[in-house]
């Protein structure tokens, strides 16, 4: 299969098959609205010889892409013709206001269901680079997913040289079970889920996998071209190394912010994040072929997919001749070295080197004065398995995970309604735990008792709230590297260690000039990280960790933001479409 090559910005607009109508208003000048369909159907898919009926968005796999430039508003009709329910997030989007279009299940929407539909509909502001949409429900992201590519306004340059093509490189986890029925099992175990089969770049697992050499994603070059490739994780549990053998990248962006470009011959990438990097092809043609190889940063005690996704990147012979098409398969064919799949002092050394642009155009704006600290434990644990059952968690029980010790009881109607109408009372609670109610040594000798607490606690912040907060992982079952997703929001990065966070030490050591802006963190294996942002978003915001297994245990919870005084510091009313629980 070919590289889907994405024209340069002048020719998209003839290319995007979306209806594109100028907006009303005529501020920002060049701002316009684009309509998307989203129709929610079955397809069936093959990869590595198994046959399956998948969820898609419009048959597709990966789903279709959504483009637009930073200003524009984006009115996307999600249609549902599944049985299952449905409802689709826009992973990184700030959503002003709009937080009704964020899509997670039951925090901000009540799933669309069998035969409905829901408008979504936001304006992108601030926002350039790669973001990307998944299904926000159950396991279904593992096959409802694409990306969304964030162009800078009409007339505004890049802050580095302007690509000659953009690519997309998403990947994803395929099962040759149905994920659905592989979580619904493990729920009822209480054990951990099956693997994965295959990662995939752009749907496709690549030579490395049985019966599977045609479904090969290849990137076709010319020499001495600048290449922007926009990178998305999409997998479900797992961070990944990526290397494309004997190049080096540059990376300029992440999670939509553009960064200081920095070279690099391997990234790390966890769940949820995205990644823009410039490749530059050799200056000649080189007379062989290149794999673009993906695999994973495991720092768990589980059994994970420790497999590895191959892309080939080929580059176009100098004289285009019938022979020199058929002989690109004798090329030689060279395999990048990727780190070792634990290697947590490369992740922590790339992590080290991502940091915001803080330049006159595109300022870090940290907060500098914090009005609330918390004080987070991130953790597994576990919960009692129930009488006349045997679990297959540790010990007996089942598997559980937690934020302070709460793992998050999913409601059945959706919070930011509950919010919204005055009727949290038997919804949730507001008493989030603001640090740990039993601090003990978290990266020492695990306590004997892993038992978590349950519910649905949320914290209030009132309107502009400037936020610290501290995530700490433990060594209850093993410490282990978590990528944690806060919605509506960008973070700073402020500082990262390992052991415990030190609130004597640590905070002097805080870069509050140019930390990295974005929506994912990874907190260190054994370590901890510290974020700040300012919760100018009122809404109820979810955070959770984006291996989907954490989260279906519980690890997860959500802030409430209050409304402001002024008018433009409220969230708007619900749209009248907004799905019925
Ligand atoms: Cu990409 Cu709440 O997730």
């Amino acid at each position: 299969m070919g590289a889907s090559l994405l024209p340069s910005p002048p020719f998209l607009a003839v290319f995007l098959f979306a209806l594109v109508t100028f907006s009303a208003n005529p501020e920002p000048a060049l701002a316009i609205t684009r309509h998307y369909k989203f129709d929610v159907m079955l397809q069936n898919v093959t990869r590595l010889c198994h046959t399956k009926s998948i969820v898609t968005v419009n048959g597709k796999f990966p789903g279709p892409r959504i483009v637009a430039r930073e200003g524009d508003r984006l009115v996307i009709k999600v249609v549902n013709h599944v049985q299952n329910n449905i409802s689709i997030h826009w992973h990184g989007i700030r959503q002003l206001r709009s937080g009704w279009a964020d899509g997670p299940a039951y925090i901000t929407q009540c799933p669309i269901q069998t035969g409905q539909s829901y408008v979504y509909n936001y304006t992108i502001v601030g926002q350039r680079g790669t973001l990307w949409w998944h299904a926000h429900i159950s396991w279904l992201r593992s096959t409802l997913y694409g990306p969304i590519i964030l162009l800078p306004k009409r007339g505004t340059p890049y802050p580095f040289a302007k690509p000659y093509k953009q690519v997309p490189i998403i990947f994803g986890e395929w099962f040759n079970a149905d994920p659905e029925a592989i979580v619904n099992q493990a729920m009822q175990t209480g054990g951990g889920p099956n693997v994965s089969d295959a990662y995939t770049i752009n749907g496709l697992p690549g030579p490395l996998y049985n019966c599977s050499a045609n479904d090969t994603f290849k990137l076709k070059v010319k020499p001495g071209k600048t290449y922007l490739l926009r990178m998305i994780n999409a997998a479900l549990n797992d961070e990944l190394f990526f290397s494309i053998a004997n190049h080096t990248v540059t990376v300029v962006d992440v999670d939509a912010v553009y960064v200081k470009p920095f070279d690099t011959e391997t990234l790390l990438i966890a769940p949820g994040q995205t990644t823009n990097v410039l490749l530059k092809t050799k200056p000649e043609y080189p007379n062989a072929r290149f794999f673009m190889s993906a695999r994973p940063y495991e720092t768990g005690q589980g059994t994970f997919d420790n497999s590895t996704v191959a892309g080939i990147l080929e580059y176009e012979a100098p004289h285009k001749t019938i022979q020199s098409n058929h002989s690109a398969e004798n090329l030689p064919l060279y395999k990048p070295n990727l780190p070792p799949l634990n290697d947590t002092s490369y992740a922590t050394n790339f992590s080290t080197k991502l940091r915001s642009l803080a330049s006159a155009d595109f300022p870090a704006n940290v907060p500098l004065k914090v009005d609330r600290q918390f004080f987070f434990t991130v953790s597994l644990g576990t919960n009692p398995c129930s009488k006349n059952q045997t679990c297959q968690g540790p010990n007996g029980t089942r598997f559980a995970a937690s934020v302070n010790n709460v793992s998050f009881i999913m409601p059945t109607t959706a919070l930011l309604q509950a919010h919204h109408f005055g009727q949290s009372k038997g919804v949730y609670s507001p008493y989030f735990p603001i640090t740990p109610l039993i601090p003990f040594n978290y990266t020492g000798t695990p306590p004997n008792n892993t038992m978590v607490g349950n519910g649905t606690k949320l914290v209030v912040l009132p309107f502009n709230t400037s936020v610290e907060l501290i995530m700490q992982d433990t060594s209850i079952l093993g410490a282990e590297s978590h990528p944690l997703h806060l919605h509506g929001f960008n973070f700073f990065v402020v500082g990262q260690g390992f052991g415990n966070f030190d609130p004597n030490k640590d905070p002097a050591k805080f870069n509050l000039v140019d930390p990295v802006e974005r929506n994912t963190v990874g907190v260190p294996s054994g370590g901890w990280v510290a974020i700040r942002f300012l919760a100018d978003n009122p809404g109820v915001w979810f955070m959770h960790c984006h291996l989907e297994v954490h989260t279906t245990w519980g690890l997860k919870m959500a802030w409430v933001v209050l409304d402001g005084e002024l008018p433009n510091q409220k969230l708007l009313p619900p749209p009248a479409d907004l799905p019925q629980c």
